[in-house]
């Protein structure tokens, strides 16, 4: 082996996941963020992680709201994850300029892509500084799957976004 960059890194370990993180918008609406440094953390509580920028938009909507579903996006919405990816949501409602359907979740505010293989409801219980994100720490109060959805996968580190048969 030789001594690489951890950006150099992500780009071995691809397939890396892909999520599309759902915040609640002060309009009702949804706002959708590609995010692939997630985590589980825990199953007994039920206890799942993300890492985003300080920046972001989402971050803000979950510091404010202390609610999120981390969702997995079914294949179908493989060229919108990278627009929600390239995109924020401070003066763009990503879900209505990119096509993805919503649907509604029993008792959650926030509605999610109907294309989702998995969605995670959660609570935010705390967030910490991690230089320049912010690691977001959840309890998750309700978990949905669907294994009809294919899931995506970020490819070539974070540039390409396809599923993992991709490379079969
Ligand atoms: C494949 C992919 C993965 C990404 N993963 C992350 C991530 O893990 N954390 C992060 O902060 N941003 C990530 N991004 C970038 C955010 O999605 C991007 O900054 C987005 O505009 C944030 O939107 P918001 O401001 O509406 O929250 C990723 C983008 C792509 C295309």
């Amino acid at each position: 082996m030789k001594k690489i960059t951890l950006p150099a890194a992500s780009r071995l370990t691809s397939p890396n996941p892909v999520t599309l993180v759902c915040t609640l918008r002060p309009d009702g609406g949804t706002n959708l963020a590609t995010v692939s440094w997630w985590n589980y953390l825990s199953f007994n509580p039920s206890m799942i992680a993300f890492a985003m920028a300080k920046t972001s938009y989402s971050g803000e909507c979950v510091r404010e709201t202390k609610e999120v579903v981390v969702t997995v996006p079914g294949a179908a919405l493989a060229s919108q994850a990278v627009s929600c990816g390239s995109t924020t949501g401070r003066d763009t409602d990503k879900a209505a300029t990119f096509g993805v359907e919503l649907t509604e979740l029993d008792g959650c505010a926030i509605r999610v892509p109907v294309h989702s293989r998995v969605a995670i409801q959660c609570e935010l219980k705390d967030f910490i500084e991690v230089g320049d994100h912010y690691l977001y720490i959840c309890t998750v109060k309700n978990v949905y799957g669907d294994a009809n959805e294919e899931a995506l996968f970020a490819w070539n580190g974070y540039a390409e976004i396809a599923p993992a048969a991709k490379k079969v």
